[in-house]
């Protein structure tokens, strides 16, 4: 029996009982008369000590022939620490080593396994096995465990079937590209890895399965970012003979129940707001709700003064960033540097300080009086203490741009608060969007999402007007889920595919499954998907997606531990079909 205990269990209730532990070395402190070793497994640490009145010689020589890491058993009895630790479960007692049997040598690690290490990210993650004995990586997976079984457990309860999809399947348009994998059975054809299970779950509810969840993986060859990573984990939901609010309610539900079992905080009733009035009131369609600095438009107010670039623009419009007046012409010069960066890509902002003694200030004072800063200040419902930051530009960019200011600044005035937990609905999104590029309409959320009934006449005259049952769950700034109510009439569908620029032909060849299944009594349905990275992460205080995942990639896509994406030898390339150029040469020759 390797351990009779774990290293976080033992306490004063245990004394002079013979144990067995096995862990990890932490520390060694070696007093010369005296040894304390720190032994570390997953439930925590308990310290061992030699010494000279009670211990053997030939121990202390085992003890001093430890390294950190090494990986050891030991025996011996438990006693009442001298000195002893409250931070730990087990600091009251301290283990009388009576025989310690290393299992395994360990070399040096590359960085200490402390909860501060000195290993940068790159390091740490091509060392990713030593970095998980790390308690804050620990904990963090621990974490998603629990979340994923409270979320297995609401949905199981609420009647959802949790269904297994294939994994090797045909493209599915979400928006990102496919990763593909070769056939070698099936010369110059490829599987595609999806990007959620989208089509299969429509297909469960044709099948009748009526509820199905799955949490699973989804893959997507994109650009990475904080919260992006190439494959990902949805907790995937559909649900047939619904309409929005029935998913709306259950979803609130599920997310709700999270929030009290894991935060302790109940919320009543989660806001709900258009996609419209997301972007016109904060530029964005994932607002952070924890804090003000809502947008206020201007333009009406602003022009006619010879102020060229209020005058020309087509948006004028401004937040008002609290107790920010008295920032220097320093910090004020910091905040349009940032703006100007090309990643925001601004032209300029103009500011206005709205002073505790209500005077007015502004960068543009050539051009308006105090009266006219004072409109402004007005209409944005400014405080004394305020700082005006103003845009102007067209409509699209500028709001984007004011958004990301509006983001920053809450950065920079602390009002992000982990702890806070703001989730919204945001609902109705537009079904389609133009792309300039490909001049092509594009489902904003995918194909399969069903335009409100009401906007259905728009189909052919005002295909950007039409709204779909489609909604998003925002949580902290953050897109959660998102979902919609799909079309389930193989004309609709195929009307779809048409203004969306497929061919018959091709809508057939790349979704005739879905088309044919409709013909056979498909009922009305809907779902979401959670992006189940995002929520733990959220959860825990954290934007940062990549430490929630045992065994992530990096920015670039790649996984520094098995050091992979990787070339293919030429026959295994041969085998699949593919040929690499020099083979390409040969051939040719
Ligand atoms: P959508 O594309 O909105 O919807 O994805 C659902 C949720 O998945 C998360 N997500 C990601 N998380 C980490 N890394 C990524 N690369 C990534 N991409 C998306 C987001 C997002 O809200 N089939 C539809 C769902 C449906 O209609 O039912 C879908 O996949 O949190």
């Amino acid at each position: 029996m390797y351990r009779t205990h774990t290293n976080g269990e033992l306490n004063l209730s245990h004394q002079n009982q013979k144990v067995t532990l096995s862990g990890w070395v932490q520390t060694i402190r070696d007093k010369g008369f005296v040894m304390w070793i720190d032994l570390r497994d997953r439930y925590g640490i308990t310290q061992l000590v030699l010494d000279e009145k009670r211990s053997s010689t030939e121990l202390f020589e085992i003890a001093r022939n430890l390294g950190r890491e090494f990986v050891i058993q030991v025996k011996g009895e438990v006693k009442e620490r001298e000195s002893k630790n409250p931070n730990i479960s087990t600091g009251d007692i301290e283990i009388l080593a009576e025989e310690i049997i290393i299992l395994n040598t360990a070399q040096t690690p590359p960085f200490t396994i402390e909860n501060e290490t000195d290993g940068g990210e790159e390091l740490r993650m091509q060392y990713r096995y030593l970095d998980i004995r790390r308690n804050p990586v620990k904990e963090k997976l621990i974490f998603r465990h629990q979340v994923a079984q409270k979320v297995r457990k609401y949905l199981s309860e609420e009647g959802f079937i949790e269904v297994e999809t294939p994994v090797l399947i045909k493209s599915t348009p979400e928006g990102a590209r496919d990763f593909v994998v070769p056939s070698r059975m099936n010369p110059g054809q490829f599987y595609a890895l999806p990007q959620s299970p989208q089509t299969f779950k429509q297909l469960l509810m044709v099948g009748g399965l009526d509820k199905y969840f799955q949490i699973v993986k989804c893959f997507r060859d994109e650009d990475l970012r904080a919260d992006r990573q190439p494959e990902f984990t949805q907790i995937d939901c559909e649900m047939a003979f619904v309409e929005q609010e029935d998913i709306l309610n259950v979803f609130e539900g599920l997310t709700k129940s999270l929030l009290k079992d894991i935060k302790g905080i109940e919320i009543d009733k989660f806001p709900r707001m258009t996609y419209e009035e997301a972007m016109k009131t904060y530029g964005n369609d994932k607002p952070d709700i924890r804090f003000g600095m809502k947008f206020c438009e201007l333009t009406p107010f602003v022009k006619g003064k010879n102020f060229n670039v209020f005058d020309s623009e087509e948006l004028i419009v401004g937040i008002a960033a609290p107790n920010c007046a008295n920032y220097t012409r320093k910090e004020i010069d910091a905040i349009i540097d940032w703006v100007k960066r090309p990643q925001i890509g601004a032209k300029g902002l103009v500011w206005v300080k709205y002073n505790t003694d209500k005077t007015l200030k502004s960068s543009v004072d050539k051009f308006y009086s105090e009266e006219d800063l004072k409109v402004w200040a007005e209409k944005m419902q400014a405080n004394p203490g305020d700082l005006l930051l103003i845009m102007a530009g067209d409509e699209k960019n500028t709001r984007k741009q004011l958004s990301e200011l509006r983001m920053e600044m809450a950065k920079r005035l602390n009002l992000r608060n982990p702890e806070e937990f703001a989730p919204l609905w945001v609902v109705d999104f537009p079904l389609l969007e133009w792309d300039d590029e490909t001049q092509r309409w594009h489902a904003m959320h995918h194909p399969f999402t069903a335009p409100k009934p009401e906007d259905l006449e728009k189909l052919q005259s005002a295909p950007g007007e039409i709204r779909a049952n489609a909604y998003d769950l925002v949580l902290n700034g953050n897109e959660i889920g998102g979902g919609s109510i799909r079309i389930f009439n193989k004309e609709l569908q195929s009307n779809m595919f048409q203004l969306l620029g497929f061919s018959p032909e091709e809508a057939q060849a790349q979704f005739g499954f879905l088309m044919n299944a409709f013909e056979y009594g498909a009922p009305p349905h809907g779902g979401i998907a959670f992006g189940f990275d995002r929520l733990v992460s959220i959860l825990k205080g954290s934007e940062t997606i990549r430490d929630f995942i045992a065994f992530p990639k990096n920015n670039a896509g790649r996984d520094v531990m098995i050091n992979t994406p990787a070339p293919l030898t030429d026959e295994q390339l041969d085998e699949i079909h593919i040929l690499v150029k020099n083979q390409e040469k040969q051939r040719n020759n």
